[in-house]
């Protein structure tokens, strides 16, 4: 390929940026001079929207799919549908053997299967380094730079916005809707904001990087989620105490040939690299067989960054060879298990608002007891005290879900009892 013809779908946010990036990467002289990226048509909703990019210089498309009418090498999607219009853009160009570039994570964490084994049937390359964390390379360090070693685990902060509202409940002392009322309006947070906060926008992104990681098969399913919609900021404070801070983690793991995966709001030491990532940042972090930990921070989001994502598969397109190894990275993939959340064992995290009389104390602790869960701290916060309720707040030792979630069922009877008991999980 020398000129390569190319048809950009979407142009807000991303899509703008990349029709821009596009332009001075033709200007500079960082490619090849011998080739050139011809932008042959573009397509948005509305002709008449205020962008940052001159449309009038392209053709174009009120109806993406009459793109496929002219001949073109790569498709960049960046509509962003779940399904509909994404999903019949991308297998359309697969099927008729166009190399596609998409930063779609909840189509392919949803389609994926499917998808990659169209392009690998058909020898295209259906790329998504913008997919997972924005502007850090994280696909291509997966598949190119550490594939020979074994993955034993990953970690990660992988949505600005959660993050944006913790640091922001944290450092500022704000409520949860103050915290996405700002993010909202700073433009860090969606005019609907639920895939964020309910954590789906990380467990897509997890479900994705686990694949490559562990070589197995999409399955979104297998990601257990929950998010930080009202989250309350007593936990920020009482978590502090105890030297952590609260993060949106999402991790996977291989546990005996089968897969882990999980996205929650947890404690996490303060003194680790996880906890240090403010704001709209991303950050993963991955032990290997063969690297105690590697650790990489950058921008999860925004125009420009995820723009410098869709360029670096650009360039990977024109650099890789048809048949490199690029596609076996996400094909042959094995078919597993999801590993039985109740027989993790992991340290938890409580909040207990109880009436403030003699023998609660003990009266939870034994309970506790009861169901074999050591506690390690246990802070009785009187100086909290308001109209005689006061505040438990416990961390235990190591112990299964299923205790954990037997011993709240127990202690939620308890006439002493007097809000909902909150728990979350330590990171280890
Ligand atoms: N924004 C980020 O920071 C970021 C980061 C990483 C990944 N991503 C992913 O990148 C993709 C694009 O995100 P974005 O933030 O750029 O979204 P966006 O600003 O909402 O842009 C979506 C674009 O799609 C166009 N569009 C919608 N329906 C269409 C249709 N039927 N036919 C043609 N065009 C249509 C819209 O047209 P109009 O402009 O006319 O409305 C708009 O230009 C998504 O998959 C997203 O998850 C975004």
């Amino acid at each position: 390929m020398n000129n390569i013809k190319i048809a950009v779908v979407g142009l807000g946010t991303v899509g703008s940026n990349v029709v821009k990036s596009i332009e001075s990467l033709n200007k500079s002289n960082k490619v090849n001079q011998k080739i050139q990226f011809e932008i042959i048509g573009i397509s948005a909703k509305s002709k008449s929207k205020k962008r940052i990019i001159d449309i009038n210089k392209y053709k174009w498309f009120d109806d993406p799919i009459d793109l496929f009418n002219f001949n073109f090498d790569v498709l960049i999607e960046l509509i962003g549908t779940e399904k509909g219009i994404s999903y019949n853009l991308i297998k359309k160009a697969l099927n008729q053997n166009i190399n596609v570039i998409t930063a779609n994570k909840a189509l392919l964490a949803k389609y994926g299967n499917e998808l990659f084994t169209i392009a690998k049937n058909n020898e295209v390359k259906l790329l998504f380094e913008a997919a997972v964390a924005g502007g850090i390379p994280i696909i291509n360090l997966l598949k190119n730079s550490i594939f020979l070693n074994r993955i034993n685990h990953i970690s990660g902060i992988l949505n600005g916005t959660t993050n944006f509202i913790l640091s922001q409940m944290e450092k500022n002392n704000c409520t949860f809707d103050e915290s996405l009322k700002l993010a909202s309006e700073k433009g860090y947070a969606e005019q609907d904001p639920t895939n964020d906060i309910e954590g789906i926008d990380s467990a897509y992104k997890i479900t994705l990087l686990s694949s490559l990681c562990y070589g197995i098969e999409i399955n979104h399913n297998f990601s257990n989620y929950s998010g930080i919609n009202n989250f309350d900021i007593e936990d920020i404070k009482y978590a502090k105490k105890l030297g952590y801070k609260i993060k949106l983690i999402s991790e996977s793991m291989l546990i005996d040939d089968q897969i882990y995966i999980d996205t929650s709001p947890k404690l996490i030491n303060e003194n680790h690299s996880l906890a240090r990532v403010e704001g709209v940042l991303n950050a993963i972090n991955i032990k290997t067989d063969h690297l105690k930990s590697l650790f990489i921070e950058g921008e999860g989001a925004g125009g420009k960054a995820t723009s410098s994502s869709i360029i670096a598969d650009l360039y990977e397109l024109i650099t890789s060879k048809k048949d490199s190894k690029l596609d076996s990275s996400l094909s042959n993939l094995k078919n597993i298990k999801s590993y039985d959340k109740n027989s993790l064992k992991r340290a938890y995290y409580f909040r207990i608002l109880v009436k403030d009389q003699p023998g609660v104390l003990s009266k939870v602790t034994s309970i506790l007891t009861s169901k074999n869960i050591s506690i390690q701290t246990i802070l009785q916060l009187n100086e909290e005290k308001i109209n005689d309720k006061v505040p438990i707040i416990l961390k235990t030792y190591e112990t299964f879900e299923k205790n954990i979630q037997e011993t709240i069922n127990i202690i939620s009877n308890e006439n002493f009892i007097e809000n909902k008991i909150v728990t979350l999980t330590i990171h280890n």
